[in-house]
């Protein structure tokens, strides 16, 4: 089954249960600065979860863009190593807004499995929240799941929400058994392994909660459902693949990344800069195409780093041209039926991916060099780690994102001295009044402080060492932050 059937067949199937069918929201969530990309189909609709809007119909179902590249839901570190993760994937979903609830939404999932997919029940697997006694008992006594495919798992993995704060509940999962063959051993298990033998592949979360930014949790209007289908995972079940990497989503790329590279594919270890490629191509693609543009800051600077990595494993095919942007028609000849903005912005994409990629191409090749040096002379020295101030010059002279830097450290055993990278980029920017993003505050009843709090949160991780500069009961100032508040403060 192609996967542009198994998409319409989705929205097919719940079109005729009362949904309507909705378009993909944009992957740049503009107007919700509590996200940097859309991370799930519910993301349009959370004002409605929350009663803050009203819509014309109270069930729908769509396919979403998403992007999991950083905040909550980060899938960036695996991709190209697991069979299952990609940063940029399309995510089936059927949604109601105080309608239907536990019972619809499990007895829906299962029939659009087994009638529709054609999935043999036998293989299934389902999850539920360990106090979601309901839940448990639909998938027993009305599914007829036998209890030994039925697990109870805690909040980690059966409680859902889309960031620190929003809608949230107590989801329901349904796995995929690949067989013995791929169990990574004694340990497998749902709940206890990450390995690609139990496929997790449909999501059904009962929303039920607004989860405030203290934690606290207040009821929604009225219970929900939120249910997400990764496109991607059920096309590899479907067409019986290995992997993600090898459906007719994403094989068409690879298979494009090795022409134009002259490296031919391989499954395993040795195609992982294909993979890696053949993501972040898509990743781009779907975020210029909706307005995002690679920058020093936010979500442009994800970007940023994104094409980086891939211009680096390029160079790990031995491409030293830029090449990705020639990866863009290919992308859009596979999704821009589906997402229109993606043809429509092809040229435009293109250009801004090329123009990225020989920018970083003037550097790429002595910063790698220089990475060279200092990871053998790590090595060499009994160190386990690059120092900060490697880093921190791969970054500031070579423009490596700190994140890369670390990518090519672990690839040979090495860390990155993050503390000391800290410090070189604090004093970096001490010394550079030009790098001020912050004005004083002078609001009567406020503390004045001279100095501009300095923003740290593009290059550091999220924690930083920072001095007190006044504090009082409700406000506290520090000279560091890696808390970028004029996007929100995500
Ligand atoms: N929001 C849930 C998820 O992303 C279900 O769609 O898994």
């Amino acid at each position: 089954m192609k996967a542009s059937e198994i998409r319409s067949r989705f929205l097919d199937f719940y079109k005729d249960r009362g949904h309507e069918v909705v378009s993909s929201g944009a992957v740049i969530p503009h107007g919700d600065p509590t996200l940097m990309f859309t991370n799930a189909g519910m993301n349009q609709f959370k004002d409605v979860f929350l009663g803050r809007e009203q819509r014309s119909y109270s069930r729908a179902t769509s396919v979403q863009k998403c992007i999991r590249a950083g905040g909550k839901h980060n899938d960036l570190e695996n991709v190209g190593l697991t069979a299952r993760h990609q940063t940029f994937f399309e995510m089936l979903g059927n949604f109601s807004f105080g309608d239907y609830f536990k019972r619809d939404a499990i007895t829906w999932a299962w029939e659009l499995l087994i009638e529709v997919y054609g999935f043999d029940p036998e293989r299934l697997h389902a999850t539920v929240f360990e106090d979601d006694a309901e839940a448990h008992g639909l998938w027993l006594d009305q599914i007829g799941l036998p209890v030994e495919r039925l697990h109870r798992l805690g909040a980690k993995d059966n409680f859902w929400s889309m960031g620190d704060t929003g809608p949230c509940g107590p989801c329901s999962e349904i796995f995929f058994d690949r067989g013995a063959e791929h169990s990574c051993g004694d340990g497998c298990g749902i709940g206890r392994c990450e390995c690609d033998r139990f496929i997790e592949f449909y999501n059904l979360v009962f929303m039920q909660f607004d989860q405030a930014a203290d934690g606290t949790r207040t009821d929604l209007p009225a219970p929900s459902v939120d249910t997400g289908m990764g496109l991607e995972r059920v096309v590899m079940l479907l067409q019986e693949k290995a992997s993600n990497y090898d459906t007719d989503l994403l094989l068409p790329v690879i298979d494009e990344v090795a022409e134009l590279s002259g490296a031919p594919y391989q499954a395993g270890e040795p195609g992982v800069p294909h993979r890696v490629v053949a993501d972040h191509v898509r990743a781009l693609t779907a975020s210029i195409a909706d307005g995002a543009l690679p920058s020093n800051q936010g979500r442009g600077y994800v970007l940023r780093r994104i094409l980086r990595r891939a211009s680096r494993y390029g160079r790990q095919l031995g491409v030293e041209r830029p090449f990705i942007h020639g990866l863009v028609g290919k992308v859009v000849e596979i999704l821009g039926e589906t997402y229109p903005e993606m043809a429509e912005r092809r040229e435009h994409i293109e250009r801004v991916i090329r123009s990225e990629e020989e920018s970083f191409n003037r550097t790429l090749d002595r910063g790698l060099a220089l990475f060279d040096e200092v990871a053998e002379a790590a090595v060499e020295a009994g160190r386990a780690m690059i120092s900060g101030a490697d880093a921190f010059r791969l970054y500031d002279t070579f423009g490596f994102p700190v994140d890369l830097t670390q990518l090519m450290a672990r690839e040979r055993g090495l860390g990155v001295d993050m503390e000391s990278y800290s410090a070189c980029l604090l004093e970096a920017q001490r010394v550079s009044a030009g790098g001020r993003a912050f004005k004083p505050t002078s609001l009567e009843g406020h503390a004045t402080i001279d100095e501009p709090t300095s923003f740290v949160g593009n290059d550091l991780s999220v924690s930083v060492d920072a001095a007190v500069l006044s504090a009082t009961n409700t406000e506290l100032i520090i000279d560091h932050t890696p808390f970028y508040a004029e996007g929100g403060g995500q």
